[in-house]
This record gives structure tokens, C-alpha cells and sequence, in this order.
């Protein structure tokens, strides 16, 4: 296993460039089963949550071909449906290829995703999706087992407990393409992968409308065709971009940055003191003095303030000039990495799903283990900040997300080796 030796205290300074997103490439990937003439997808970052789903594309009868950041994939093969533990333990997300697998091959058995370090993560909102539209659906052995006609419009509400769900929403879209009739979804998530979900299904020959807000509609068509798209910029590196220019009084220009998804994070930046000034149509200057002042933020639904930034945000309030409060309202377990930030001298206390963030003048390096993706880039941040050394254990969760996330930095004045553990 990979670990990775920070030495902090250098300022990161000079371009640094955005990948595509893995969050929008990974329905995009799945809804490539909907046809059988070939896909070409563009910007699709090389990670191990890709590169799984690329594996279960491939059990799934696809033939996949990647040349750099551009991916071309074709059915050729529909005579396995199923979807093994093996595959889709390593990663949630292969319960995208559900909706797709039911459209297409009117057959599917999925293995039920387990939990993870952030939570339970229930697929309930996708179940209940797929029989909205017809599908008869039974879990066995673990799988989940479906089969239908062709799939059936229909009007659904698709919100839960914790509001909308992103790849449940995904995943009923995707299969209402294919559907006879049409299919009115209320309370879909709005996130900005849904809307690129949405855009690279109509140039497939999908027509969907009013993705990108809460109530989308798909008007069934008989089949879908092969076409090109390039994967939107991902967000959340984004993101995580500004907070290293934030905490480590640093001067960043983030290029093929998708700032209109971000208005949420900057608002909450600037508010804290970070410098925010737009260069170009896909690029921010990002820097900040060393004064940061506390604030309050929830996570939310996107418009509002992304679960997925949640934990780098933490790490910056900890060097913050005063009491922060962090209320986490999608996964209220989210919260792996507080313990390790306070082995690096952070003032962290949990409430239930809020945490009391009372700011501290520095962090320490300190040995500390990554649990989960988001905390990784939140532990990473906070070697870059702290004092003397940081080694963090168990990179691998970094890597399934952040696209060569050392170099990347490095090149902009970080000091991270990767090391054997
Ligand atoms: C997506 O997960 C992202 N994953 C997550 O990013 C992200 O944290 C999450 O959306 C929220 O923005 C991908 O896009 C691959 P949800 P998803 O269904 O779709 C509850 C990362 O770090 N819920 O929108 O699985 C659920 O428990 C990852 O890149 C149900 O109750 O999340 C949560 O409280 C981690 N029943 C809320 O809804 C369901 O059937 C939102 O989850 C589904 C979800």
C-alpha cells in the first residue's frame, strides 16, 4: 500500500489544471450500455473508480479502448447481465449500470452495494425508481434481481430523508430513454453530472428536458445512437484546489475550472477571506493572506454547499481566527477525518451531525491514515499546512478520485513523496 510523506509549510503557487469529473464520467460510463453502436467520451480522468467501472463494462459485453484522457466503449455482447460482488464491492457506483441494464436488456441482477466509510448509503430511492417504471425487482443473495417488458413512463417522486439522490436520479433518467411513454421526475437531484448526464443522453437521441432542476422529463424513444462528449471539469478537485491555495497562503490559477457549479464554495471562501477573482471563461486566481475568519456552512443539495467538500473546508477553518460550525445534512456520518485532524493539533468536537470547529494557530505533522476519498484530500491539506512532517497512510482512497493529485501539486511547490507503507 501507498502512503504519502508530506513535508508542509511551502506555498503553492503558479496553473494548476482541472481534470473531468469522475462523478459525471461514471453514469455517463454506464449509459453507454443503452446502445450498441460505439461511445467516444473525452476528459475522462484515469482513476481506480474509472478503471473498476471499465472492468464491469467489460464483464457486461463492452469492448473498451482508451487512448490518454479518451475513452471509446462499445456493447457488442448482451448476453451477461449480471453484475458480480466482486466488481461492484469495490465501488458503490456500479449501481448506475441498474437503470441501463433494465432499459436495454429488460434484465438485470445487480449486487446490492455494502456501506462505506461514510455512511449506510441505501439504494432504496433507485429500487423504488426502476419499479415506478415497470420493473419487477426482488433482492436475492445479496443481488439485486430485476426483469421487465419495456420499461414504462410514469410520474415519480424520487426525493428521500436526506432529499434528492444523485445516482438514483441517474440511474431512473438513464432508463426512462428507453422507456414507452413519458416519464415526469419530481424532486430529481439538480447536480451539475446529472446535467452532463442529461446532455450526452440527448446526443445519444434521448429527449430530456429540465435536467439541471428539480422535476426533469424524458420522452421515451425506440433506441439511442452513438455519439462524442467530453466529460465536464470535476468540481469537487476544483474545489479542493482552492482550499490548498487558501491554507497554504498561496496564489493558484485554476484552470478549467467550472466555477458557475461552485458558487456555493466560493461564497463560503470568500467569507473566510480567500481571494476570488475570475481570469478567463474556465479559470480562477484563487489566493489568501493569513488571517481566515470562522464561518457557519451546511451541506446541502446542490445549489447548496457539496458533502463532497465538506472535510477540506474543515481543514481550512481549523487555522481559522475563531469558532466555526459545520452542519453535514447529507451523510451526517461523514465525519472520519475529524479524529485524525485532531492527532495534527486541530479543536474538533462533534455534536450528531454537527461539529464545533474552533480555530487553532497551527497544525503539526503528524502520521495519519486516510479513510475514506474526501478525508484523504482533507488529511493532504493539512500536511500542506502544518508544520514538519505529515505522512498519511492508505492513499489508495485518494487515488480512486484525485487524478495524479501528488504531481499535480508538486508542479505547484508541495512537497509530497509517495512512498511504499
Ligand atoms: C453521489 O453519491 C456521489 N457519488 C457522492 O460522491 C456524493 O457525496 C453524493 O452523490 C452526494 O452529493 C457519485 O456521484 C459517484 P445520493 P450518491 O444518492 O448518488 C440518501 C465522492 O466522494 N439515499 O445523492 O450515492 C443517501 O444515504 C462520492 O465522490 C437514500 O436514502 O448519493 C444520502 O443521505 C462519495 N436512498 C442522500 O440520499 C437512496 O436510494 C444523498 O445520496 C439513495 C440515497
Amino acid at each position: 500500500m501507498d502512503m504519502f510523506r508530506i513535508q508542509g509549510g511551502t506555498r503553492l503557487r503558479g496553473d494548476i489544471k482541472v481534470s473531468g469529473s469522475k462523478n459525471a464520467s461514471l453514469p455517463i460510463i454506464a449509459a453507454c450500455l443503452l446502445t450498441n453502436e460505439t461511445i467516444t467520451l473525452h476528459d475522462v480522468p484515469d482513476l481506480a473508480d474509472i478503471r473498476h467501472t471499465l472492468k464491469l463494462m467489460e464483464s457486461l459485453g463492452a469492448t473498451v479502448s482508451r487512448k490518454g484522457n479518451a475513452l471509446k466503449i462499445q456493447v457488442k455482447d448482451e448476453s451477461n447481465s449480471v453484475a458480480e460482488y466482486e466488481l461492484v464491492r469495490k465501488m458503490r457506483a456500479s449501481i448506475c449500470v441498474l437503470g441501463p441494464l433494465l432499459a436495454k436488456r429488460r434484465q438485470c441482477k445487480v449486487s446490492m452495494p455494502g456501506g462505506c466509510a461514510i455512511g449506510d448509503r441505501p439504494v432504496d430511492l433507485h429500487l423504488k425508481g426502476m419499479e415506478d417504471l415497470g420493473a419487477k425487482i426482488h433482492l436475492k443473495n445479496g443481488y439485486v434481481v430485476g426483469d421487465c417488458g419495456r420499461l414504462q413512463g410514469d410520474e415519480l417522486f424520487l426525493g428521500g430523508a436526506f432529499g434528492s439522490t444523485v445516482l438514483g436520479t441517474a440511474n431512473v433518467m438513464s432508463a426512462a430513454t428507453l422507456a414507452s411513454g413519458t416519464t415526469v421526475i419530481h424532486s430529481a437531484a439538480c447536480e451539475p453530472e446529472i446535467v452532463d448526464l442529461g446532455n450526452f443522453l440527448n446526443n445519444m437521441g434521448a429527449k430530456i428536458t429540465g435536467h439541471g432542476s428539480p422535476c426533469v422529463t424524458i420522452v421515451g424513444v425506440k433506441s439511442l445512437s452513438g455519439t462524442t462528449h467530453t466529460v465536464m471539469p470535476d468540481r469537487i478537485e476544483a474545489g479542493t484546489f482552492m482550499v490548498a491555495a487558501a491554507i497554504t497562503n498561496g496564489d493558484l490559477n485554476i484552470l478549467n475550472c467550472p466555477t458557475s457549479s461552485l458558487m456555493a464554495v466560493i461564497d463560503r471562501l470568500k467569507r473566510i477571506g480567500v481571494d476570488i477573482e475570475n481570469i478567463g471563461d474556465d479559470a480562477v486566481r484563487v489566493s489568501a493572506a493569513r488571517r481566515l475568519n470562522p464561518v457557519d456552512l451546511t451541506t446541502q443539495p446542490f445549489p447548496g454547499f457539496p458533502t463532497d467538500l465538506q472535510a477540506q473546508l474543515m481543514t481550512l477553518l481549523c487555522l481559522a481566527d475563531g469558532n466555526s460550525i459545520i452542519t453535514e445534512k447529507i451523510f451526517p456520518d461523514r465525519f472520519m477525518h475529524i479524529a485524525e485532524l485532531n492527532r495534527m493539533g486541530a479543536r474538533l468536537r462533534k455534536e450528531g451531525p454537527t461539529v464545533i470547529v474552533e480555530g487553532v494557530r497551527e497544525l503539526y505533522g503528524a502520521p495519519i491514515m486516510a479513510s475514506d476519498l474526501r478525508a484523504s484530500a482533507a488529511l493532504i491539506l493539512g500536511g500542506m499546512a502544518a508544520t514538519g512532517q505529515t505522512d498519511v497512510l492508505r492513499v489508495y482512497h485518494i487515488d480512486r478520485g484525485y487524478e495524479h493529485i501528488e504531481k499535480k501539486l508538486n508542479a505547484v511547490g508541495a512537497q509530497i513523496e509517495r512512498l511504499s507503507e
